[in-house]
Order: structure tokens, then sequence, then C-alpha cells
């Protein structure tokens, strides 16, 4: 089975700032617009670098330091680049209610890395997900786009061998 990975290439440090900027003067007039600009970079580029955040604050005018508080305090954002694959345990109830914990701590061994952090040869980047839709299939697990339900530790193992 092929695993599809999802997580954009990487885009080299010279262009990066002047894509962010276009995608942030796209979006400036939106109402709220830092949230949309920061998810359409993350989407774009993969993640929000320390050096995106200077163009995004000039475009809003807003302060270095208050880009810099949003990306921060949400989860949501990662500041460096993923995994070629990135492997998402759910870990909201229902999962959790069919073992999703324990699956999660089998990912922790298994891999050596926790929630939101990439192995060290970036192949895997392991992170939790808050309910994927497949409550009554769990524990759930999301690989690039596609759905794994009831997920044991050794289906796991096989996901993650696979992802290369
Ligand atoms: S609770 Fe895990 S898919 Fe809904």
């Amino acid at each position: 089975m092929t695993i599809e990975v999802a997580n954009p290439a990487p885009v080299p440090a010279a262009g990066r700032s002047a894509r962010v900027r276009e995608i942030a003067t796209a979006r400036k007039a939106l109402r709220g617009a830092l949230m949309p600009i920061l998810h359409a970079v993350q989407e774009d580029l993969g993640y929000v670098d320390q050096t995106d955040l200077p163009v995004i604050a000039d475009v809003l005018n807003l302060s270095v330091a208050e880009v810099h508080g949003v990306v921060t305090f949400y989860r949501d954002f990662r500041r460096e680049p993923a995994g070629r694959t990135t492997v998402r345990i759910c870990q909201a109830e229902a999962c959790r209610s069919v073992g999703a914990e324990e699956l999660a701590e089998h990912a922790k061994r298994r891999t050596g890395v926790g929630f939101g952090e990439t192995t060290y040869d970036g192949r895997v980047t392991v992170d939790e997900v808050f309910c994927l839709g497949n409550c009554a299939l769990g524990p759930a697990v999301q690989v690039g786009d596609k759905l794994h339900g009831r997920v044991t530790p050794s289906r796991l193992d096989a996901i993650l061998g696979e992802a290369r």
C-alpha cells in the first residue's frame, strides 16, 4: 500500500518572503485577516517560519510581537517544516474510549517523538487531531489525505513503516 504524502515541498528561502507577502496582500482586506493569512501561509509553504512574521506584520500594519503571539498561541500553526509524511492520531473522546491514548503512547515509543514533532530523519511527523469524523471506527488515524479506522498498534507500525 502506498502512503499519500500531503506535506508541501520546501520553498527556497529566497522566494519565501515574496510568496508570504503575496499571500498576505491578497487577504489583508479580510476581516480578522491575520488568521486566514497564517493558515494560507501554512497551507502553501508547509509551516509559518520566524522570518514570515515581519513580512505579515508589515502588510497588516501590526507589530511582529502581535503576529508572534497569535502563531505561538494556536497549536494549529507549525513553526518548523513537517516530515515528509504526517500521521495524525485522533485524541477526541470517542477514539480515546477505544484505545487512542495507548495508540499515541505506542507511536511515541516507536518513533521517539511526541505530538507535533518530527523524526530525526525528517520522514514522519506525528501529531494529534480532535475528531476526524470517523468516530464509529476508532481509533482513527489520518495519513496525508487517507483515513484509517480501528487502528491497532500493529497496524500503526505498518503505517509508520510504509511512510517513506
Ligand atoms: S473521535 Fe476520533 S474520529 Fe471522532
